[in-house]
C-alpha cells in the first residue's frame, strides 16, 4: 500500500510538472484532489484497515495530500504569471513610435502683419480697439471736417450703401478709412486718449498691382493736454524702427487732410538700398507709410473737447502696403486671392 502511494506520487508530480495551461491544471487537481479524486478515495479507504496500518499509512497519505495541494498552488501561480508576461508581450504598445502629425493652419499675413503694428503700439500704452465698416456718412466724412461739397471727398471713392448722400449724414456707407472711429472714440471718453484701431476699409475702385477694393488700416489717435508735435514724431520714429529695424531715419513732409493741421505725410529711408535709391523705393531713397497730423481744432470741437485746453496727434497708414514693402510682395490682389502657395510662405 506504501508502495502505491509512492508511486501514486510519482506520477501525479511527474504529471503536474508538464501541464501547459489552467484547464489540464484544474483537470489534474480533480483527478487527484477532487471529491472523487485518487488521494481522496485513497484517504477514505483507509478506514477500512486495521488501526496499526492505518495509522503509518494515514500519516504518508495526509503527507502525500499536502504535497500535491502544494503542488497545485505553486503550479497555479506559475501559470498565471506566464499568461501575464504573454499578454503583456501581445498587447505592448510601442510609446516610441512618433505620433501623426496634425496638421497645422497658419495666420494669413494680413492678421500677422496687424498683430505685430498693433503690438508695438500696445507697448507704447495705445489700446486697441475696433469699429463699425458700415458707417455713417457724419463719422466718415462730415465729423472729421470733409463737409458734403467738399473737394476732398474725391480722395475717397466711396461705396455707398443708401445711393450717393441722398439724406446728408445719415446717409450710410462703408467706411473708406479708420479715421470715422477717431471720432467714435472721442465721444465716448473724456482726454488722455490713446488708441490704434485695426480694421476693412472699402473704396469703389478698379483693383491694379496697388488697389484693392477692400484692405486695411490701422489708425491711431492720442489727444491729451500738452501733446505736440514732437511727440508725433517720436512715437511714429520708434513705430518706424521696431517695425523696419533700429537704423532707419524718418522723414515728415507737408500733407492736407481735412481733420490734421498740420498734416503729414510720413517716409522712411528706404530699408533695402539704405536711402540710395533702388527699385523698392523707386530710387528717391525714401518709403511713405502714412499720413498723419495734428488733430484738426474743429474736429476736436465737434466732440465737446476745448481745443484750448486738449491737443493730439492722428496717423493712418495702410496695412497691405506695409506688409508688402517688409515681403516684398509686389501685387496687393495676392493677399486676397486664396492662393495657397502664395500664403504657405508666411
Ligand atoms: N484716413 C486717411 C486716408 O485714408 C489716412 C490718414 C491721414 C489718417 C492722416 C490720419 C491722419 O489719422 O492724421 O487716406
Amino acid at each position: 500500500m506504501l508502495a502505491e502511494l509512492d508511486s501514486l506520487k510519482a506520477t501525479a508530480l511527474a504529471e503536474l510538472g508538464r501541464l501547459q495551461d489552467a484547464k489540464a491544471l484544474e483537470d489534474w487537481r480533480i483527478r487527484y484532489l477532487g471529491r472523487k479524486g485518487t488521494v481522496t478515495q485513497a484517504l477514505r479507504g483507509l478506514s477500512a484497515l486495521p488501526l496499526e496500518e492505518r495509522r503509518a499509512l494515514g500519516v504518508a497519505a495526509n503527507a502525500l495530500k499536502a504535497l500535491l495541494e502544494e503542488g497545485y498552488a505553486q503550479r497555479l501561480q506559475a501559470l498565471r504569471k506566464a499568461e501575464l508576461s504573454a499578454r503583456l508581450r501581445r498587447e505592448a504598445l510601442d510609446l516610441t513610435l512618433p505620433g501623426r502629425p496634425p496638421a497645422l493652419g497658419r495666420l494669413h499675413p494680413t492678421t500677422q502683419m496687424l498683430r505685430q503694428i498693433c503690438g508695438v503700439f500696445a507697448s507704447m500704452g495705445f489700446q486697441v480697439v475696433e469699429g463699425p465698416e458700415v458707417e455713417w456718412d457724419y463719422y466718415n466724412f462730415e465729423a472729421l471736417n470733409i463737409p458734403a461739397d467738399h473737394p476732398a471727398r474725391d480722395m475717397w471713392d466711396t461705396l455707398w450703401i443708401d445711393g450717393a448722400d441722398p439724406q446728408g449724414q445719415r446717409a450710410r456707407l462703408l467706411r473708406t478709412h479708420t479715421s470715422p472711429m477717431q471720432i467714435r472714440v472721442m465721444e465716448q471718453t473724456r482726454p488722455p486718449v490713446r488708441v490704434v484701431v485695426p480694421g476693412k476699409v472699402y473704396r469703389y475702385e478698379a483693383t491694379d498691382a496697388t488697389h484693392e477694393s477692400m484692405f486695411h488700416q490701422v489708425e491711431g489717435l492720442a489727444v491729451d493736454e500738452g501733446i505736440t508735435f514732437a511727440d508725433l514724431k517720436g512715437t511714429l520714429y520708434e513705430f518706424a524702427k521696431a517695425l523696419f529695424g533700429v537704423e532707419r531715419k524718418v522723414r515728415f513732409r507737408c500733407d492736407y487732410f481735412p481733420f490734421v493741421e498740420p498734416g503729414v505725410e510720413m517716409a522712411i529711408d528706404c530699408f533695402a538700398c539704405a536711402g540710395k535709391g533702388c527699385r523698392l523705393c523707386s530710387g528717391t531713397g525714401w518709403i511713405e507709410i502714412m499720413g498723419a497730423g495734428m488733430v484738426h481744432p474743429e474736429v476736436l470741437r465737434r466732440v465737446s473737447y476745448d481745443p484750448e485746453r486738449y491737443t493730439g496727434f492722428a496717423f493712418g497708414l495702410g496695412l497691405e502696403r506695409i506688409a508688402m514693402l517688409k515681403w516684398g510682395i509686389d501685387d496687393i490682389r495676392l493677399f486676397y486671392a486664396n492662393d495657397l502657395r502664395f500664403l504657405r510662405q508666411f
